[in-house]
């Protein structure tokens, strides 16, 4: 049984969740708990909806799953307060960036964990999350947590939640970098700035959605729009080149994991 869902946290990331939910008609808003001090415009929809706000201390142990989805920095004190207050079979899944699933097993009072880095395209069901958890039960739960809400990849080591962490958590960021890149390089090719933005901004969305509709693999969709000898060749040249794409992905990728190895202690 997964719910009662009790989200420790319903800010960015727990907002994207409840509202993937909501589209994906996973969980009744009933099923829902939100505890949360300033909750988010999803968190808010989802108690008009009938989810309960701030529940009484007594009825948190009513929750099956404890989403613990407050930030890294707050998770210690969160966790002291609630850990007493849940049922003993609960089952806490953190979506906390870099914290361990044995430092939140303690600090739970030694439920059972699974560990996830979604992304905020969970929203609109087209998240993707990494998971990993000890225990079968565990990741049974976060699995039924995150499948209705994009694309799920189980991790075999904790350790691997770094890596994850740098090609998927953080790397909405490379893409939304990508396009303000892009719309730049259009402004100085001489475009009006906001024919760039529209320009470079629905280019990219048009293929991402091409590729996400697509079985081909990327080299596959890549070779198909570049003609040789004409100008897309001319561009990946420099893209792919020595000191190009993958040289960089590779090097902020590596950077990712290295804080994300020193944020997790
Ligand atoms: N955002 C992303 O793209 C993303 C992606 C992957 C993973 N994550 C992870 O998701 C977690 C949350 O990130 P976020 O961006 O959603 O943060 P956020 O927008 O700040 O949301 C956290 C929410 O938790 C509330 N909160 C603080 N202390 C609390 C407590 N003791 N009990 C209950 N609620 C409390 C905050 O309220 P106040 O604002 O009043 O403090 C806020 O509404 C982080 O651990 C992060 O590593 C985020």
């Amino acid at each position: 049984m997964t719910t009662p869902i009790l989200m420790l946290g319903a800010g960015n990331m727990g907002g994207a969740m409840i509202d993937g939910w909501r589209k994906a008609k996973a969980f009744a808003a009933a099923d829902l708990m939100i505890a949360d001090p300033s909750p988010g415009l999803a968190a808010q929809a989802a108690v008009k909806a009938g989810a309960a706000l701030n529940p009484a201390d007594r009825d948190l142990a009513r929750a099956k799953t404890v989403v613990l989805s407050v930030k890294p920095q707050v998770w210690r004190e969160a966790a002291a307060h609630y850990a007493p207050l849940l049922a003993k079979d609960a089952v806490i899944v953190s979506i906390a960036a870099g914290v361990k699933s044995s430092d939140i097993a303690q600090a739970f009072q030694d439920r059972a964990v699974a560990r996830v880095m979604p992304t905020t395209a969970a929203a609109i069901r087209q998240g993707t999350a990494s998971l990993y958890a000890a225990t079968p039960q565990a990741l049974a739960r976060a699995q039924a947590l995150f499948k209705p809400l994009g694309t799920v990849v189980v991790l075999a080591d904790e350790e691997l939640m770094h890596a994850a962490t740098g090609v998927s958590g953080s790397a909405p960021a490379y893409l939304y970098a990508f396009v303000e890149a892009l719309e730049g390089a259009g402004v100085a090719a001489g475009l009006a700035p906001g024919d760039a933005a529209k320009l470079a901004r629905s280019t990219v969305a048009g293929a991402a959605a091409l590729l996400a509709k697509s079985a081909a693999e990327p080299v596959d969709l890549r070779r198909q729009v570049t003609s040789p000898g004409g100008t897309t060749e001319a561009a990946l040249n420099v893209l792919l080149g020595d000191h190009g794409l993958p040289t960089l992905l590779r090097e902020a990728v590596a950077n990712a994991v290295r804080r994300s190895k020193e944020l997790g202690g």
